[in-house]
This record gives structure tokens, C-alpha cells and sequence, in this order.
């Protein structure tokens, strides 16, 4: 009787919130399609998928905490199992969402107790069953014996505003260490049968429009503040304060929204984040100058180990649905490993004429002569480089990489660059500083660990996201693009303007263009309702966001300039080298023929062009033709460039790195004799004259390498492709009328 009345209490209570729900002006946002069912297959599929996880990333290697229970949280039943020692809280949730687009997830929480004895905590989640990523925050507030949690929460991916807080409720289950939840556990314990049969019901705080100042201290785990620590609200755009001596920042808020997030990031320390709810920020809010409000904000930043773990394994680039490789980047940086696996990056450790000229020439001219360092492999190779103790030509090369070092310079790699210490050294032999993290790390979920990166305000515990402004400036290329006299790239663009203030492009400027916003069309679907398509490259989602999502579902889109295109444009595109590099033709008439006067100018490139070892030349050919027929070779170009695209030249120029009188000597058998490459706004003029031509054209050529070179290495430089590329690829093209 005691308990028919309790189930209908429960009915009556469920009634009451479905009225308040639907009634209740406060709560504009709570929409029903939350409720929406999934298909049963689809609920089948996703419950398998969660059995599949059972190698997910666990907090069970923590130390002994002081306090666990397993609760279960909200109407779909989501296990939620809790650790605590002293003021930490560690947490880990999974479940199946049984609604339309839910899924099979994952998730896992960390977080501290606050001053007013509630734990806020940043949780984050792997959706199983979608190859997607999701996080946010959330409060707890515990019930005296401890058997309840009241939960305030809020999701990253939702667009924030008046609504972006959700409330349940979890109530603990009386559950064996490890056990897994089923419907008799669930509905046998009293607890489950009397509980707030929610955990999707969103709150309404009006946006304050009052001009808030915001005091704040970033410090340490020992509570010591840090200094030039980098300061922002999450996707602002750009960096707003930067500590003090102390550890303390300001910032101007134009409004207060319901949430503000407040994210710190330096060197040496993961990244950190807190978010002010408005009540709370206004509670400590106290009359500031001008009568402003103020609001007052701790961030603490954890350090990182500084020791490089030589055992951590790299995690792939490349999607993958398998429960054990769910970590992969691409399954959730999409767009990121798109356009990655296209660039030379991606194909530089298959790259089939690096690894004939390795094999063919380098490597056994190296040791004709005596030496047995292998100077390749650390910039051609770096993932395999990364696990070699040295580079010796007898031992382990480029040659025998395997697996993800076949991946060339992958998203963990680059990603885990700390520093570039000595950029004149190369690649993984010097140059770069990787810091691997400790594979055993268990206060960082799942396999990554760590990565570096520009962005101060990535709380996705996956992550172990540490900023770095490394990754915004060109001393990161440096590692691999400059090599002593080998290669000079990086030393060329400090010598340009590009390097100055007034003119300043780092290399990922040029390389890593910001994405394109398009204009974004909205046209009826078939149903009726809009579909937003965009010209640039933003999905239309996201062009009516004005913003990027740098992983799928991860977080609220992003400002364009907080997202880079991972493409690393270069040669393979003509589009790129048509507006690195001008053209401009003269014709002077001369008494019998033509004179030309060609001005080349290097006018987009932040170095020389063309840059890089010496093997890539420019090749400025004029075919002059009278009666139907080429004009005989009158030189200036060397015979052996009379090839590809220059076959019927008349004559011509050469503009390129010369290591040998001759121009197919590549310069690992040679000493540098002349330079004649395009420095930045430094035009070169050419003048050709062709006695008895009628007609003439004028052609500028990028060429990869010297045809004899490329035919000494086993490859024919007509028709192989170079990792995906012609060897000759024509950039402008005048003829005369
Ligand atoms: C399960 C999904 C997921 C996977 C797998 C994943 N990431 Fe992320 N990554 C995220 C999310 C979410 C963010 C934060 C997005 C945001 O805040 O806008 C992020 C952010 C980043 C950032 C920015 C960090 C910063 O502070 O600038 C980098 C770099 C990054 N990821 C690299 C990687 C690399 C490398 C891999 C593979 C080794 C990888 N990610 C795998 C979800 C993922
Ligand atoms: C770990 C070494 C390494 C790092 C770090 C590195 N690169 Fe590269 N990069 C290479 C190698 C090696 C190649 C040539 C690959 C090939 O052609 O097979 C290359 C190729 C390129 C190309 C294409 C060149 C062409 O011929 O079209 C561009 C552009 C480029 N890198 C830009 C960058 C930028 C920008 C950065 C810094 C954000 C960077 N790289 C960092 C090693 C590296
Ligand atoms: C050659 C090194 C390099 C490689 C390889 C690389 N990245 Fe990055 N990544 C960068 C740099 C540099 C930035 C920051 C660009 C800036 O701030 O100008 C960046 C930024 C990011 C960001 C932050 C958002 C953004 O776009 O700025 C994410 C996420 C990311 N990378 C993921 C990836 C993933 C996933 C891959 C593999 C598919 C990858 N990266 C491969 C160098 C690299
Ligand atoms: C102002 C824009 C700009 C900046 C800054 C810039 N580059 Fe380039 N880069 C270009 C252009 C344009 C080309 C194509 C040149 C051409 O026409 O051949 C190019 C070509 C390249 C190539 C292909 C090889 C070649 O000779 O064409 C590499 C590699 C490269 N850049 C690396 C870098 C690195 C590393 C940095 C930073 C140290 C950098 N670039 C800075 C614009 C830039
Ligand atoms: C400091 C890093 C570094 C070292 C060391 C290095 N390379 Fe490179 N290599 C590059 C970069 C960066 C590029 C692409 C830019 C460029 O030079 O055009 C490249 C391009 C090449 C290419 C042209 C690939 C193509 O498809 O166009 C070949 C071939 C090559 N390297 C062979 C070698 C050999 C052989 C060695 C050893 C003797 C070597 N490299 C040492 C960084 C390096």
C-alpha cells in the first residue's frame, strides 16, 4: 500500500513537471525532441556498442580514494560511478541514450570542491557510437548521507544564451565494485524508485546587460600564482588578459550571461578552466569602480611532467571505428585529417623519390665516403625517427617504417612538439623537443594524454590540451624547414618582411589559411524546413553560427581565426604558386626577331622560391617559333632541363640552388656555387633575344627535381607521379600575338 502510494506520487510529481515544463514561461528551451525514440534496432545497436567498450579509459588507476559509490542518473538511466579524495572528484558515466541522434557514450568527469562545498567538475564524453566528442561542466551538490546528488550541468555543444543549464537528479545504487547496472538492481533499490525521474530539464537566466569586471588569479596547485599566463573566455577569439607577477588578470564584460567560462593556459601546464554561473558570480560581485560589478575567479593550472616517455605509443591519424582505436584524431577532427591526409605531410614517409634517393644515392654516397649518419631520416621519417636512439645509415631508416610511421609528420607527432630548441639542426636530431607524456598517466583518460596547441580555452579532458604559442609562429616549422646550409626556409623568412612587425605572416598564415566563410544560402528541403548550404568551407551550420567546430560536436563553433586548414599548401597547388610568384612580359622589337624582357617577382612567398633543399627549380623556358617550326636550342638553359614542359625551348633560365656546375647534382653530393632564386619583392629581370622568331611563348615552370636526378633514382620525371604530383607543373604561360 506504502509503495502504491510512493509510485503514485511519483506519477503525480511527473505530471506536475510535464505541466511546469510545458506551462512554465521560464523554461523556453526544454524542447521535446530530447524525448524523440530511436529506432529499437538503433537502441540494440548502441547498447552492443557500449559492451564493445569495455577497454575504455578508466579512473580505477587512481589512488585509493577516500570515497566511491555508483549512482544512476536521470529518466534514462545513465550509470554514474563516483571517487573522491579529499578535495578531488573523479567520475566516470556511461550509458544509452534511447532518443533520436543519441547514442552509445562514455564519459569521464574531473573536478574539485569549492569554497561553498559544492564540486564543480568538466566532464567529457566519447559518444560510442557516433565518432563524435562532447563535453561541458557540471556542479554537484551532495546530500548529507551522501546518497543523492543534485546536479547542475551544462553542455558545451548547446548554444549558450538564457538556457544553457540543465538540472537532475542521481540517486545511489547499492552495486559490487565493477558490477554492471540491470533493470532488477535498479528498480529493486528504494532510492531508484523515488527519483527525480529527469536530468534534461533546462533553467532560464536572462542574459544581465551590466558591465561587469571580472578580477581573477591564476595559480598553481600549491594556490602560488602564475605569471604571463595566458587568459581568455572560451571562444573569444583571441587572448584578453595576461597575468601578473601575481597571478592576477582583469577583464570587461559587456553582459553577464549565464554562464561565463574562463579559461587559462601557459607553458608548462595543462590548461585550466572554471565557469562563473551568474548567481554566484554576482553573489561575490561587490560595487567596483565607475559602479561596475566585479566578479571574482580562481583558475588553477596543473603542471605537466617534463620528462619525455620514449614508450608512449603514437595514436594513429586516421578514422577508425573500432572501439579500441576510438581515440584516433580523425574520428573526430574531420575536417583537420581531411585535408591533412592530402598535404606531404601525410605521404612523406612513402614518398617514393625520397626513398629512391635515399636509397640509390644518398645513403650509399654517404658511406663511399666514409660516413654512417643518416641524415634523412629525422626530418623524412620523424615518426619512426622519434623511436629511434640514433641515426645510423646501417641501422633502422626511413626504409623500414611501419604502421603509423608510415604516417609521415601525423597529428600526434606535431602535436606533441614542445619546444624547437635548436632550429638549425634536423628534425627529430636536434631540432625538435617532443615531449611524450607518461602512457601511464592515469589523471589524463585515455591514450593521447597530451597535446600541444594555440588554444588556451580546450578543457576536453581526452585532450591533456597544454597551450603553446609555439604552435602559432613559424620557429615550430623550423624543426624540419631548416637545416644549417641544407635548407633555409625559416632563416630566409626572419631575413623578410614577412618577419617585421608591420608585415608579420607566419608560416601557418600562408600555409595554414584561416577557413573560408562563403556566402551562406538557405533553400527549402523536401520537407519543407530550410537547408543552409555555404560557397566557402564551412558546413551551413556553421556559416549561420559564424563560427568552426574544430572537432565534431564538440563545443560551440569557434571564430574563424581560432581555426587553422591543416592543407600546408604548397606546390601541388597551382592556384597557390600562380599568387606566390608574377610574371611580366616585354616585347621589344629588334630588326630581326624578338627581344623579351621577363621580370619575375617573388611577391606572396615569405622566403625564397623556390625554398627548401635545393632540388626544386624554377625553369623559365621561351619557345620561339617561325614557319610552323621551333627555333633551334640556342642555350642558356643547361641541356639536361630541356625536358618536361621546356622540351622545345629556345632558350631560357634556370632559377634555383646550383650545388655542382651541374644542375643535377642534389646537394647532399655537393657544396653550395650559386643561388639564383627569387628573394622576397627583389625582382629579377631577364632579357632574351631571338633572332627570326615570328611568334613566341614564354612559360614559368615549378619543376620537383632535376629530370636526370629523378631518372638516376629509377624514376621516369614524365610520367611518375611524385607522391600524387607531376614532376613539371606550369605556373604562367605569355605568348605573343
Ligand atoms: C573523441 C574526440 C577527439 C579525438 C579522438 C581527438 N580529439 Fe583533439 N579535440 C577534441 C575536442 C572536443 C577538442 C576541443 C574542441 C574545442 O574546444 O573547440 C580537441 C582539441 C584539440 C586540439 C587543440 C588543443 C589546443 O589547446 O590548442 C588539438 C591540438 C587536438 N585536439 C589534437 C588532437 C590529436 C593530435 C588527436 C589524436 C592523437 C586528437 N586531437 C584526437 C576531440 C578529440
Ligand atoms: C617533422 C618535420 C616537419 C615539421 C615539424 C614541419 N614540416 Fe613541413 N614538411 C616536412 C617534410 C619532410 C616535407 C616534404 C615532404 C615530401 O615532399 O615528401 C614537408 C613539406 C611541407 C610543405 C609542402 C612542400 C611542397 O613541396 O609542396 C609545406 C607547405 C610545409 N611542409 C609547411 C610546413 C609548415 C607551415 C610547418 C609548420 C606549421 C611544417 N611544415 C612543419 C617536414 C616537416
Ligand atoms: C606540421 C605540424 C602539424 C600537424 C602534422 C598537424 N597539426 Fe594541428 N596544428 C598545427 C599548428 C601549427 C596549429 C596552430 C595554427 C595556428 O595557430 O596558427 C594547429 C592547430 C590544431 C588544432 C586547433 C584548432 C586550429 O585549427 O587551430 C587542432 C584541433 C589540430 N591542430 C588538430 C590536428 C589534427 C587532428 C591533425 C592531424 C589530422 C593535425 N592537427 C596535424 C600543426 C600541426
Ligand atoms: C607570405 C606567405 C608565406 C609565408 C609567410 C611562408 N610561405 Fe612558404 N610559400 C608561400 C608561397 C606563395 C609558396 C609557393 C612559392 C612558389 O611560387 O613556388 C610557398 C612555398 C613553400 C614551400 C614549398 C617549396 C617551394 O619552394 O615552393 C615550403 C616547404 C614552404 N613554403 C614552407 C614555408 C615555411 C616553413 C615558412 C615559415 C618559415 C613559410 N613557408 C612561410 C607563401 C608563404
Ligand atoms: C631538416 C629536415 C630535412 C632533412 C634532414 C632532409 N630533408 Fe629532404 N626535404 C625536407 C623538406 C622540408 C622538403 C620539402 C621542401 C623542399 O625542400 O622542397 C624535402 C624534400 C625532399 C625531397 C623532394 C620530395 C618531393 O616529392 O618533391 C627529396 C627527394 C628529399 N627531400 C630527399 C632527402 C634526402 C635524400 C635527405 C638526406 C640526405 C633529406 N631529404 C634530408 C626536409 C629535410
Amino acid at each position: 500500500m506504502h509503495e502504491r502510494a510512493q509510485a503514485l506520487l511519483v506519477i503525480a510529481l511527473l505530471v506536475l513537471l510535464a505541466v511546469t515544463v510545458a506551462l512554465d514561461p521560464r523554461v523556453p528551451g526544454y524542447r521535446s525532441r530530447y524525448d524523440a525514440q530511436a529506432t529499437p534496432a538503433e537502441v540494440m545497436r548502441w547498447q552492443r556498442d557500449l559492451l564493445d567498450w569495455r577497454r575504455a579509459p578508466t579512473w580505477s588507476k587512481l589512488p585509493a580514494p577516500d570515497f566511491t559509490a555508483s549512482y544512476v542518473f536521470g529518466k534514462y538511466r545513465y550509470r554514474l560511478d563516483v571517487q573522491i579524495s579529499a578535495n578531488e572528484l573523479h567520475y566516470v558515466s556511461w550509458g544509452t541514450d534511447d532518443q533520436q541522434g543519441g547514442g552509445a557514450w562514455y564519459a569521464v568527469g574531473h573536478g574539485h570542491r569549492q569554497a561553498d562545498g559544492e564540486w564543480f567538475s568538466i566532464w567529457s564524453c566519447l559518444d560510442l557510437s557516433r565518432e563524435v566528442s562532447n563535453g561541458g561542466g557540471a556542479w554537484f551538490a551532495f546530500s548529507p548521507d551522501r546518497r543523492r546528488i543534485h546536479v547542475r550541468y551544462y553542455h558545451d555543444t548547446l548554444p549558450f544564451g538564457a538556457d544553457p543549464m540543465e538540472l537532475g537528479e542521481a540517486v545511489m545504487v547499492n552495486l559490487d565494485a565493477g558490477a554492471e547496472l540491470t533493470d532488477e538492481t535498479t528498480y529493486a533499490d528504494p532510492q531508484w524508485q523515488t527519483r527525480t525521474p529527469e536530468g534534461r530539464v533546462r533553467t532560464y537566466i536572462e542574459t544581465l546587460q551590466v558591465r561587469a569586471e571580472l578580477w581573477g588569479r591564476v595559480v598553481d596547485e600549491q594556490g602560488r600564482g602564475i605569471a604571463g599566463a595566458a587568459v581568455k573566455q572560451r571562444a573569444a577569439g583571441r587572448i584578453e588578459a595576461v597575468t601578473d607577477a601575481r597571478g592576477f588578470f582583469r577583464l570587461e564584460l559587456e553582459e553577464l550571461e549565464a554562464l561565463t567560462l574562463l579559461a587559462a593556459g601557459k607553458p608548462g601546464y595543462y590548461n585550466g578552466i572554471v565557469t562563473l554561473e551568474q548567481a554566484t558570480a554576482l553573489r561575490a560581485i561587490g560595487p567596483g569602480r565607475d559602479k561596475s560589478k566585479v566578479a571574482l575567479a580562481t583558475i588553477t593550472l596543473r603542471r605537466y611532467d617534463t620528462h619525455d616517455y620514449r614508450e608512449y605509443a603514437w595514436v594513429a591519424p586516421d578514422p577508425d571505428p573500432a572501439p579500441e582505436n576510438h581515440l584516433s584524431c580523425g574520428n573526430c577532427h574531420r575536417r583537420e585529417h581531411e585535408h591533412w591526409s592530402r598535404s606531404r605531410h601525410a605521404s612523406m614517409a612513402v614518398n617514393a623519390w625520397t626513398r629512391a634517393a635515399f636509397e640509390r644515392d644518398a645513403r650509399p654516397h654517404a658511406l663511399a665516403d666514409g660516413r654512417t649518419q643518416d641524415d634523412c631520416t629525422p626530418c623524412h621519417s620523424p615518426s619512426l625517427a622519434s623511436t629511434l636512439a640514433r641515426f645510423d645509415l646501417q641501422g633502422a631508416t626511413l626504409l623500414d617504417a611501419a604502421g603509423v610511421h608510415l604516417r609521415g609528420n601525423h597529428c600526434d607527432l606535431c602535436h606533441k612538439i614542445e619546444a624547437v630548441p635548436d632550429p638549425d639542426k634536423p628534425g627529430m636530431n636536434g631540432s625538435a623537443r617532443l615531449l611524450r607524456p607518461d602512457p601511464n598517466d592515469a589523471r589524463v583518460p585515455g591514450g593521447i594524454k597530451r597535446v600541444f596547441g594555440p588554444l588556451p580555452d580546450v578543457s576536453f579532458l581526452y585532450m591533456g590540451a597544454a597551450y603553446n604559442p609555439l604552435f602559432s609562429t613559424g620557429a615550430l616549422c623550423a624543426a624540419c624547414h631548416q637545416d644549417g646550409n641544407a635548407q633555409g626556409t625559416y632563416r630566409e623568412w626572419q631575413r623578410s618582411k614577412y618577419a617585421t612587425p608591420a608585415h608579420l605572416k607566419h608560416c601557418q598564415d600562408c600555409h595554414m589559411p584561416a577557413y573560408t566563410r562563403g556566402e551562406p544560402k538557405s533553400f527549402p528541403g523536401p520537407d519543407g524546413r530550410p537547408i543552409m548550404v555555404a560557397s566557402g568551407d564551412l558546413t551551413g551550420e556553421e556559416a549561420a553560427a559564424n563560427g568552426v567546430a574544430i572537432a565534431r560536436y564538440s563545443t560551440r563553433f569557434r571564430p574563424l581565426n581560432e581555426a587553422h586548414k591543416h592543407s600546408f599548401v604548397g606546390t601541388e597547388d597551382a592556384d597557390f604558386l600562380r599568387a606566390g610568384v608574377t610574371m611580366h612580359v616585354e616585347k621589344v622589337p629588334i630588326v630581326d626577331g624578338v627581344r623579351l624582357r621577363v621580370t619575375l617577382t617573388n611577391v606572396g612567398a615569405g622566403h625564397a622560391i623556390p625554398t627548401g633543399h635545393g632540388l626544386k627549380r624554377y625553369v623559365l623556358s621561351v619557345h620561339g617559333r617561325a614557319g610552323g617550326q621551333p627555333l633551334a636550342f640556342a642555350g642558356g638553359l643547361p641541356e639536361s632541363e630541356r625536358a618536361g614542359a621546356a622540351a622545345s625551348a629556345t632558350t631560357g633560365a634556370l632559377i634555383g640552388r646550383q650545388f655542382s656546375s651541374d644542375w643535377s647534382v642534389p646537394y647532399w653530393r655537393g657544396q653550395p656555387t650559386q643561388d639564383t632564386r627569387l628573394l622576397p619583392d627583389e625582382p629579377q629581370v631577364f632579357t632574351f633575344d631571338l633572332p627570326g622568331a615570328e611568334s613566341v611563348e614564354v612559360k614559368l615552370t615549378m619543376r620537383r627535381g632535376s629530370p636526370a636526378l629523378l631518372q638516376q633514382h629509377g624514376l621516369d620525371p614524365e610520367r611518375t607521379a611524385i607522391a600524387g604530383a607531376q614532376n613539371d607543373l606550369v605556373v604562367h604561360t605569355w605568348r605573343s600575338r
